[in-house]
C-alpha cells in the first residue's frame, strides 16, 4: 500500500515554469500531503496543461497560472479529512460563507482546503486560488485557469477509464477550448449521476451555463 509521502520543500510562491513530466520535478507547498501516486498523476497534470499553454501561446502569466494550479490542485489530496476541516475551520474566506457550498462528501474538502492554505501563504490570484478551490465541483465563475485545470485533471493519460475518448479530447483543448469544456463538463456530470451521488449547487450551475 502506498501511504503519504512526507512533505517535500517547496515554495507557494516562487515555484518557476517547468515542463514537469516526473515527479522529482514537482514543487509542491511543504505542507502538501500527497502519496506518491498522487504526485505521479499531479506531474501528468502539469505536463498536459503546459502542453495545452504552450500550443495555445497564452501569455507567460497564464501559462504560470495554469501551472501552479495544476502543481498544487491536490496538495491536500491526503490528508486525513480532520485536518482538512480544521484548516476550513480557520479559513476566512470559508468562514465568510463558500465552507456552506462545500457539499459533505469528504473528497470535496481538499481543493477548498488546499486554497485556504496557498492563500495564507500569501497567494493572491484569484484565478489560481478559484481554479484549485473548485476544481472538484466546478464552477461557472472560472476563467481559462480553472476551466483547463477541471479538463486537465480530468483527460490527464494515467485515468483508467474512457481512454481513447479521453485522449481525442486532450488533443482537441488546443483547437476548442470552450467545446472540449463542455464535453468534459458533460461526461463528469453523466458519471455523478449515473454513481448515484448529488450534485453540488455549483456543479448544477455550471451544467445549466454550458449545456
Ligand atoms: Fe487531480
Amino acid at each position: 500500500m502506498t501511504g503519504p509521502v512526507t512533505n517535500t520543500p517547496g515554495s507557494a510562491s516562487s515555484d518557476p515554469v517547468s515542463p514537469g513530466g516526473t515527479v522529482a520535478s514537482l514543487s509542491l507547498p511543504p505542507w502538501a500531503v500527497a502519496t506518491t501516486a498522487r504526485r505521479a498523476h499531479i506531474a501528468r497534470v502539469v505536463t498536459l496543461i503546459g502542453t495545452w499553454a504552450a500550443q495555445l501561446a497564452v501569455s507567460p502569466a497564464e501559462r504560470q497560472a495554469w501551472h501552479d494550479a495544476a502543481m498544487w490542485h491536490d496538495a491536500l489530496r491526503d490528508a486525513p479529512e480532520h485536518a482538512l476541516r480544521a484548516i476550513l475551520a480557520d479559513d476566512p474566506v470559508a468562514g465568510a460563507g463558500d465552507s456552506a457550498e462545500i457539499p459533505p462528501d469528504p473528497a470535496f474538502l481538499h481543493g477548498p482546503a488546499a486554497a485556504a492554505r496557498l492563500a495564507a501563504d500569501g497567494e493572491r490570484r484569484d484565478g489560481v486560488l478559484d481554479a484549485i478551490r473548485w476544481h472538484t465541483v466546478g464552477s461557472v465563475g472560472w476563467g481559462a485557469t480553472g476551466r483547463a485545470l477541471y479538463m486537465a485533471d480530468f483527460l490527464e493519460p494515467g485515468r483508467g477509464f474512457a481512454r481513447e475518448d479521453r485522449a481525442a479530447l486532450a488533443r482537441r483543448v488546443p483547437l476548442d477550448f470552450d467545446g472540449v469544456f463542455r464535453e468534459v463538463v458533460q461526461m463528469r456530470v453523466q458519471w455523478a449521476v449515473g454513481a448515484g451521488k448529488a450534485l453540488a449547487p455549483r456543479t448544477v450551475a455550471l451544467w445549466n451555463s454550458v449545456r
